[in-house]
């Protein structure tokens, strides 16, 4: 199976932010990867629900929200009316995660869970049949443009492991630090969605570099 690919738009030139996300999904992007910070658990802020809609007029590509904020909750039902396909949240910002997943898939989309490089994938098995999509971060999340943390492919390794003991048919994404060379380990372990920021939007062209990551 080949991998699907999310170009994240956080290394996107903004001030052409339409036809940046418009060229991306014409060179074969599966998701387009959309960063949203808050400025508190993470320490940079970008993106919210005007952004996405405004985005959104412009293009039918499938929208792969990451929500990187506080109290997620408090803004599911605005991402999911801007536009927003997939919703991701992150385990250390629910202490209620059923319910954040519930009211996420409530309002009709999928729902994914995010877990940081130090945190055990362990923590999200008991609700690992509840997701449609898990999220590894291989970086510290809040900027593009960081090292890939490897350590983290042992994680992946154990959701593949679970996905076929338990007969489960969740998504397994990797963000933060893909390139031509961490794209090849990513893919020998298993990842299906490989999010990749600096690597595609700092290219020229963007078709090349989306090819040159797939075909790692
Ligand atoms: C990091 C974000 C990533 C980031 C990836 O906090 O969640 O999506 O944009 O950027 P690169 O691919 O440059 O590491
Ligand atoms: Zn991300």
């Amino acid at each position: 199976m080949t991998v699907k690919i999310a170009p994240s738009i956080l290394s996107a030139d903004f001030g052409k932010l339409n036809e940046e996300v418009q060229e991306v999904a014409m060179a074969g992007a599966d998701y387009i990867h959309i960063d949203v910070m808050d400025g508190h658990f993470v320490p940079n802020i970008t993106i919210g629900p005007l952004i996405v809609s405004a985005i959104r007029k412009t293009t039918d590509a499938i929208f792969d929200v990451h929500l990187m904020i506080e109290n997620p909750d408090q803004y599911i039902e605005a991402f999911a009316e801007a536009g927003a396909d997939i919703i991701t949240v992150h385990y250390e910002t629910c202490p209620h995660l059923h319910r954040t997943l519930k009211l996420i898939k409530d309002n009709g989309k999928k729902a994914g869970v995010v877990i940081n490089p130090a945190t055990p994938v362990e923590m999200i098995k008991p609700i690992i049949h509840e997701v449609d999509l898990v999220l590894f971060m291989t970086v510290n999340p809040g900027f593009g443009g960081q090292e890939f943390i490897p350590e983290v492919l042992d994680k992946v390794k154990q959701a593949v492991t679970w996905r076929t003991e338990f007969n489960l048919h969740f998504e397994i994404e990797v963000d933060g630090g893909v390139n031509e060379v961490t794209a090849k380990l990513c893919k020998e372990s298993g990842v299906d969605i490989l999010v990749a920021g600096s690597a595609v939007f700092n290219q020229k062209d963007r078709k090349k570099a989306i090819d040159v990551i797939r075909n790692a």
